[in-house]
């Protein structure tokens, strides 16, 4: 069997020096009928590994589960890696950023009272261990040294950026080797003194995370890391939007003149990332350091393959630049030609308001819930208010967006961008009906594990307002819940349309955004994502394998307004402009 080990100043793969030119490919970000496809194309610009974080929370959305079926087929993704003829890192966190919805922990960890993030706490390392046993059963078979392709298994994820206790960190690492990982083990951070101490252990490699200066980041990563291979776990060569701010960009020449210096100061490299894939469902994280910024539901992420897959003038420049130190496969993957376009009229609407009984499970509470407590994302709160008005509604902060309705009329917004506290009630008596969305849970920082809703006590005046009726909006259910619907007139509110449209043969679509509001869309029962009028993205990417020859259905569930009831399926994808 292959061994493959950490020298004096290099990886050895049977004893022999080896350089890692690995791409970041996300499995849970690409249908897994495209995998193959994707890998191929890593293959093709001159790549020899592939690298993947694996999603806790996707993996284990209730406590108790592990889920490995479809988009979440981690073994049928490293075969899939290993028959390309690649190699494989391997990043299961816990924890893992990657703009990914709670940097990956799932939101069930934080019901219980008193449960760790990210340190050496008993209820977090119990529900670790488990996790962690669960993907290194799956890894440990398919590890280099039993003829699998998995040269690497990071432990944490830049853990110098958020704490210091190694404890936990080394916890981590022991319960990685004790699941029977024999192959090295990595830490990453930033090139930061203080992070490379802090997220750094004793006898696992220490790489590093940046996009610019190489041979001065390498320096710092020497300093910590006085022997064995140098490498950038995450070459940044692109980068994540946020809804209402620019799409990224990098300049090709400069990013593979960037690639072209750490090649050349001998190091190894995780190109992040060689094809970023789409935060299909709900599943995109947020930024939040001071100003919550919620991530987009495209991550192109400006790699050398784009969200649908195909080359970009970046894939051609790297593999130019990496076939100046390794062989390069003499193919060229062919370039994406334009989608199929074609329109359909969204059908008749059913709102939301007309009759909320059957969008989901209702409950009643004395004070209202947090949507961690519902175990949804979008859920309607109702209560009867009886004081003299205009009345203030209050509450300590909205997680992350809340639509007002008293009577069944808007009476206002409240957003958590604008740190929103306060509404004016234009009466004092009624029903009042809340819609509160999560628009995706932080996934860097302090943030992380934070609880959605609205959060303190809900005050109408200064009282607190209690009585509460909740539905659990069930998203993943809500194509069906559309079935056998009698249509309403058209009002406002939230409004669920179905369309249907044809198609000739199952390939890429892209669906334009840009006459809608803001929501949330499905193709075929698949949920595409969410979409925004805020942009920068204004189409949502619909892979070939979720379509069928004939007839097809778009579900749209619109929370603002439509300008044009009618779904639009464009040549090319628009991810917005690179200014604002
Ligand atoms: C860091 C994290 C990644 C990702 C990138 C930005 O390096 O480790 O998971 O969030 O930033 O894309």
């Amino acid at each position: 069997m292959t061994q493959f080990a950490i020298g004096e100043s290099d990886f050895l793969l049977d004893g022999r020096p080896f350089r890692i030119l690995s791409g970041a490919l996300h499995y849970f970000r690409v249908h897994p009928d495209q995998w193959a496809d994707r890998i191929e194309k890593a293959r093709l610009m001159g790549l020899n590994t592939i690298e993947t974080y694996v999603p806790w929370n996707a993996h284990s959305p209730h406590p108790g589960t592990f889920d490995t079926s479809g988009m979440l087929d981690l073994e049928r993704f490293l075969r899939e890696v290993a028959d390309a003829g690649l190699y494989a890192i391997v990043r299961p966190g816990p924890y893992i950023c990657a703009e990914w919805d709670n940097g990956g922990l799932p939101a069930w960890l934080f019901r219980e009272p008193g449960m760790g993030v990210r340190r050496y706490e008993p209820k977090f390392m119990a529900a670790v261990r488990d996790y962690l046993r669960n993907v290194l059963g799956i890894v440990r078979s398919l590890q280099v040294d039993q003829g699998g392709p998995v040269l690497l298994v990071q432990v944490e994820n830049e853990y110098g950026a958020f704490g210091d206790d190694q404890t936990y960190l080394k916890a981590v690492a022991d319960i990685i080797r004790d699941a029977g990982i024999t192959v090295p083990l990595v830490t990453v951070d930033q090139p930061v003194d203080a992070m490379l101490v802090a997220g750094g252990l004793d006898g696992v490699l220490r790489t590093g995370s940046f996009g610019s200066r190489a041979a001065e980041r390498l320096a710092t990563l020497r300093k910590h890391q006085p022997s064995g291979p140098l490498m950038c776990m995450e070459f940044w060569d692109g980068w994540f939007d946020h809804w209402g701010g620019r799409h990224h960009t990098t300049s090709v020449a400069e990013t593979a003149a960037e690639l072209d210096a750490l090649l050349a100061a001998g190091a190894s490299v995780n190109i992040y990332m060689v094809h970023g894939g789409t935060n299909f469902g709900l599943t995109s994280g947020a930024n939040d350091k001071g100003v919550y910024r919620p991530t987009v539901t495209s991550y192109d992420y400006d790699a050398p393959l784009d969200e649908a897959g195909n080359p970009t003038g970046k894939f051609h420049a790297f593999r130019e630049v990496i076939s100046r130190y390794a062989p390069v496969p003499d193919v060229v993957p062919a370039s994406g030609t334009a989608a199929p376009e074609t329109s359909a009229a969204l059908g008749s609407p059913v709102r939301l308001l007309a009759d909320p009984s059957g969008w989901g499970a209702w409950s009643a509470h004395e004070a209202m819930p947090t949507l961690e407590i519902l175990d949804v994302r979008l859920a309607l709160f109702q209560a009867s208010i009886d004081v003299d008005g205009p009345a203030l509604l209050t509450v300590e902060e909205v997680r992350d967006r809340a639509y007002v309705f008293l009577d069944g009329d808007p009476v206002g917004v409240l957003d958590r961008e604008r740190h929103d506290r306060a509404l004016m009630l234009p009466r004092g008596r009624g029903r009042l009906e809340i819609l509160v969305e999560d628009q995706g849970r932080v996934n860097y920082g302090r943030r992380i594990g934070e609880p959605k809703g609205l959060i303190g006590p809900v005050r109408l005046g200064s009282a607190e307002l209690t009585g509460w009726s909740a539905c659990a909006i069930d998203l993943d259910d809500l194509p069906h819940l559309l079935d056998g619907r009698t249509p309403d007139a058209p009002g406002v509110g939230p409004t669920a349309w179905r369309a249907g449209f044809e198609v000739a043969e199952p390939a890429d679509h892209f669906l334009s955004t840009v006459a809608w509001g803001k929501g949330i869309a499905w193709v075929n029962g698949f949920c595409l994502g969410r979409y925004s009028r805020r942009g920068p993205q204004e189409t949502l990417y619909v892979p070939g394998p979720v379509l069928r020859p004939g007839r097809n259905e778009l579900v749209v569930l619109e929370l603002e307004v439509t300008v044009e009831p009618v779904a639009h399926f464009v040549a090319r994808p628009s991810l917005g402009p690179l200014e604002l």
